[in-house]
């Protein structure tokens, strides 16, 4: 579900008018609404009720603070990859006994500032990180809590770039090496090993890899319990997918019931890292259109918007739906590219499409843009980043100003030889 809908054939969010939006905070800018993300969450943690649980929101896939604010009000925790995710994590006030940080190139400043934020665990990706954590732990006389991340060899059937699950993969441990490397895990002295983790991938629309998945882990968290070491958390990571255009993929209740019953038994807690489910129909980019043309073989609507503030398109080959703000009863179809001012032809939010005629001034929502849009977003062709809007109660929150000119070169320094 989501809550942009046509009224009279005007596209609103919530009880608001995009084209309102637009004309007060400009184009081009993400929309979310507050609603959306609120009921997509709530039914993600509802569906795994029966189950101690923790939902560690992705953060990789939108993390604006008032998103993560909402997100630690509603009882979210974060699935972390950097340093700075989890200083935002923090300044957003999400727990960090909810936060587990996963990534094979965590830095001995990053392992640092977690374990001095005393964060859940960490979820560990090769024995040179294991031994790196114990280090920096020893430093600071403490104990890390770790779970190891297993590499289930699962095909999930997504795009390559974001299948993250096959044994060439560089995520993880191979599950015939998992015992030896728990073995090592244990015993290291300021190593605590506490759970399991396992995340095949992204975008998945099927809950039988899912499934395949958790029961590989389990049959390591029976050996695992066996030989002693106390697997207190199983963590099944993130990706289950949403729609983009004709998609049907499970619901949170789908993957709640094939997952529940076989951790059911098991006293352990079940971590999830989901990102794209929460917040992925929960926001839109609303873009102008500057110019159409039509060239010998093509034509093009060119937009306001392009691959730096949205670079799904360009770099997976993603599909995003392409919806006129207003509609205009009685509109000829026509197949176009919808391009950006971004100097590379690979600079595109759509190919081919057949879509009603747009002109010049019209405003275009490409949807589904909440995971994965702003955080992938760059300032490619020294292009401001645009504002990140959220809507509430008929109220608009600018969450993210638009960038100026002054921020693109914040940070940069001409050094004096080049000075005068
Ligand atoms: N946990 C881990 C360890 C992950 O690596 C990811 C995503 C997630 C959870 C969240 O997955 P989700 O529930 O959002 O599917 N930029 C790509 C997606 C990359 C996903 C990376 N990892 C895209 O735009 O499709």
């Amino acid at each position: 579900m989501h809550d942009f809908l046509y009224r009279q054939g005007e596209m609103h969010c919530e009880n608001v008018a995009i084209e309102r939006i637009a004309k007060e905070v400009g184009t081009p800018c993400y929309i979310y609404s507050h609603h959306t993300l609120v009921q997509h969450y709530r039914a993600f943690d509802g569906a795994f009720h029966s189950v101690p649980h923790i939902v560690a929101f992705a953060m990789k896939a939108n993390s604006n603070l008032a998103i993560l604010r909402l997100m630690a009000r509603e009882g979210s925790g974060a699935d972390i990859v950097s340093g700075g995710e989890l200083y935002r994590a923090l300044k957003a006030g999400i727990s960090p006994a909810k936060t587990v940080f996963a990534g094979v190139g965590k830095t001995r400043e990053e392992i640092r500032y977690a374990l001095q934020t005393d964060i859940l665990m960490f979820n560990v990706e090769s024995s040179a990180e294991l031994r790196a954590i114990d280090e920096v732990a020893a430093e600071m006389g403490r104990r890390a809590r770790v779970a190891l991340r297993i590499n289930p060899d699962i095909d999930p059937k997504t795009h390559p770039y974001i299948s993250t699950g096959l044994k060439k993969s560089k995520f993880g441990f191979s599950a015939d090496r998992a015992l030896e490397e728990f073995k090592l895990a244990s015993s290291l002295p300021h190593i605590e090993v506490v759970g399991v983790h396992k995340h095949i991938g992204s975008q998945l629309t099927e809950v039988a890899p899912f499934v395949e998945a958790l029961k590989k882990i389990l049959l390591l968290v029976e050996v695992l319990k066996s030989h002693g070491t106390d697997i207190r958390y199983i963590n099944i990571g993130g990706g289950l997918g949403i729609t983009y255009s004709d998609e049907r993929p499970p619901r949170p209740q789908d993957l709640a019931e094939a997952i529940s019953p076989l951790v059911h038994d098991l006293k352990c807690v079940l971590i999830m890292e989901p990102g794209r489910v929460i917040v992925g129909n929960a926001g839109i980019l609303v873009t102008r259109v500057l110019y159409t043309k039509q060239s010998e073989t093509k034509r093009f609507v060119i937009v306001d918007a392009a691959m730096n503030d949205l670079i799904r398109p360009s770099l997976y080959g993603a599909y995003h739906e392409i919806r006129p703000v207003r509609e205009v009863p009685g509109a000829k179809t026509i197949t176009a590219d919808v391009v950006g001012p971004v100097c590379e032809s690979g600079d595109f939010l759509a190919k081919d499409r057949e879509m009603p005629e747009a002109r010049p001034g019209d405003l275009l929502a490409v949807m589904s843009a909440g995971a994965y849009g702003f955080t992938m977003a760059s300032n490619y062709n020294s292009r401001p980043r645009v504002a990140e809007i959220l809507i509430k109660d008929g109220q608009i929150h600018v969450i993210r100003a638009r960038e100026e000119y002054a921020d693109l070169v914040r940070g940069e320094v001409i050094p004096e030889f080049l000075s005068t």
